[in-house]
């Protein structure tokens, strides 16, 4: 199913304008939704990075907020379990790089079951299998001014993404910036053990700051043992972590037992973790 600005679009009409400035130049954002018994659970952390991308990219959110509540409460009311992927993008506009003044914005709404590897992954949350990564060699691109953002610009990821095939072969691949440090994974953000201290690379400068990464950081804030961000994170202090995990809103929280062909420890505290999350969708 699609809505274009809360309409629902017949199947046979699923043209995007030519004009429309997320398809030149990726002028855009989008969000990846979780959907659950008519809600999204996450919502305030997926519209607090909304709040962040209205601000440094100047895009006029107001009307869409005051829509949201409205489409939310319409169109995903009977829905028991699935996914929404939400593209807003700054509208129609003339050629050329100037955004329009006003700016009208076109938002798209495509819902669909949840993917089935996340249905059978929660089946199994309790014994943590474990994903299998591997390392990316194409780098992060560093943008300071947008770090942080989930933009529609998203070459990075394509790029790497394509260095291996399907999820037979590995699960996810890690990221490096320029430097060669840690940043994230193609599609997750990631974190390790060290004893009971959780850690996880500093977004400052590039990389998606995710609404599961937000929750996690947030939760841990005012046990013993908040998460530490740090930068200049290098392949060899994940490798010797005590555990390492992956985060993503449509599959949570998730166990890493493999990078490339070294084993990675698994921890009963991220299995927890991932329940405590999953606590959203019970
Ligand atoms: C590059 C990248 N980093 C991190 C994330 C995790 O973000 P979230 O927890 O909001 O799903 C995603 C999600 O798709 C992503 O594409």
């Amino acid at each position: 199913m699609l809505f274009l600005n809360g309409e629902l679009v017949d199947s046979q009409d699923q043209i995007i304008n030519f004009q429309d400035r997320a398809f030149h130049y990726g002028d855009g954002v989008f969000e990846t939704l979780r959907i659950h018994r008519g809600e999204i659970p996450t919502w305030p952390f997926h519209f607090e990075r909304l709040l962040s991308a209205q601000k440094k990219l100047k895009l006029p959110l107001e009307n869409f907020f005051s829509d949201w509540k409205q489409f939310v409460d319409t169109h995903l009311h009977n829905i028991k379990s699935g996914c929404a992927k939400l593209v807003i993008s700054r509208g129609i506009g003339p050629r050329g790089y100037r955004p329009p003044d006003p700016a009208t914005i076109n938002w798209w709404v495509q819902i669909s079951d949840l993917p089935e590897s996340i249905v059978c992954n929660e089946r199994k949350t309790n014994e943590q299998e474990g994903k299998q990564l591997t390392l990316c060699s194409h780098r992060l691109s560093r943008q300071p001014a947008f770090a942080g953002l989930k933009h529609l610009n998203r070459l990075d990821q394509v790029i790497a993404r394509s260095e291996w095939g399907d999820l037979s072969e590995f699960d996810e691949g890690i990221m490096f910036n320029l430097d060669g440090h840690v940043i994230e994974g193609t599609m997750s953000n990631i974190f390790w053990l060290e004893g009971q201290q959780i850690y996880t690379p500093n977004l400052s400068f590039e990389g998606v700051d995710g609404c599961v990464r937000r929750w996690i950081i947030k939760h841990k804030l005012a046990s013993h043992n908040p998460v530490k961000i740090l930068e200049a994170v290098s392949l060899n202090r994940i490798l010797s972590a005590d555990a390492v995990f992956i985060s993503n809103s449509l599959s949570g929280i998730q166990s890493v037992a493999r990078i490339q062909d070294a084993s990675i420890p698994i921890s009963t505290l991220v299995s927890k973790l991932a329940i405590e999350f999953n606590g959203y969708y019970a």
